[in-house]
């Protein structure tokens, strides 16, 4: 029988490309995402490969809006295998005392909250049917610290204990959660950031021992694997994919 997998953030970047590499394994797919056309266009493509898919909208920053993607996927799967609990944003990359409140309210709302939810809605159905897996999504500003994104930072070093500390309570119940902590990865996302602050991209690649951005298709790769049983006996690590860069700092 197919599994089924629901991916935030589906419509572009990481999550568009984790969506088409689970499907090459078969694997049933909801794509949530707040925008429309992106996560529409992750389904049709996902749907021409052969698998089953549709689109949720939702903005995981809303609990109610969290509990119906979930409710969706269980009301048309019955179930709910995979997790990848990645929708998020990076922020403007002003200091920290030039963020205003509003600010530093959306990043946490999305990043951390909207990822909290997920675990909460999901893990509560993946429990009851007797398991499955979860990655949430981290990044190098997870695991150390950097300047430009301390509210983003914040959060996703949040996502690391959400991540170990999930297992301590629900591994006995065959819950599996992982998260991944990728470098600068040429998605949209990034290639914004780097176009409003140009002087933070020569920077960073030149801090890649590897002296390259990721690639989506990379972190996708890890993802899946992390997902599906071929990593079953891998529960609460956080996988850096940054072709060295926070191992060297
Ligand atoms: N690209 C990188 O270099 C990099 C590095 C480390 C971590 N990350 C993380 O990877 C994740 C995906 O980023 P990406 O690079 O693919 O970015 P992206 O902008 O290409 O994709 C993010 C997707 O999330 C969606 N989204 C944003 N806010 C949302 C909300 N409130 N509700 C639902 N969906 C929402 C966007 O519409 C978009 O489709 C993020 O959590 C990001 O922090 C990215």
């Amino acid at each position: 029988m197919n599994k089924v997998a629901i991916v935030t953030g589906g419509g572009s970047g990481l999550g568009q490309a984790v969506a088409l590499r689970l499907e090459k394994e078969g694997v049933h797919i909801v794509v949530v995402d707040i925008q429309e056309e992106g996560g529409n266009a992750t389904v049709e493509k996902v749907k021409a490969l052969g698998v089953d898919s549709f689109f949720v909208k939702a903005d995981v920053s809303k609990p109610e809006e969290v509990k119906n993607y979930v409710d969706q996927t269980v009301n048309r799967f019955g179930t709910i295998d995979y997790f990848f609990n990645n929708a998020g944003i990076s922020g403007s990359g002003k200091f920290f005392l030039d963020s205003t409140i509003e600010e530093i309210n959306q990043i946490v709302g999305i990043n951390l909250l909207g990822a909290l939810y997920g675990a909460h809605y999901v893990g509560e159905v993946v429990v009851n049917n007797g398991g499955g897996s979860i990655v949430n999504t981290s990044s190098s500003a997870g695991v150390i610290g950097q300047d430009s994104v301390v509210t983003y930072s914040a959060t996703k070093h949040g996502i690391v204990g959400l991540t170990k500390s999930l297992v301590a309570e629900y591994a006995k119940d065959g819950l599996r959660v992982n998260a991944i902590a990728p470098g600068p990865t040429e998605t949209p996302m990034v290639k914004a950031f780097y176009e409003a602050n140009p002087e933070m991209k020569e920077n960073a690649t030149r801090g890649i021992p590897q002296k390259r951005l990721g690639t989506p298709e990379e972190v996708a790769e890890l993802v899946t694997f992390l997902l599906t049983s071929k990593a079953e006996y891998i529960n609460g690590e956080v996988i850096r994919i940054d072709g060295g860069f926070t191992n060297t700092k």
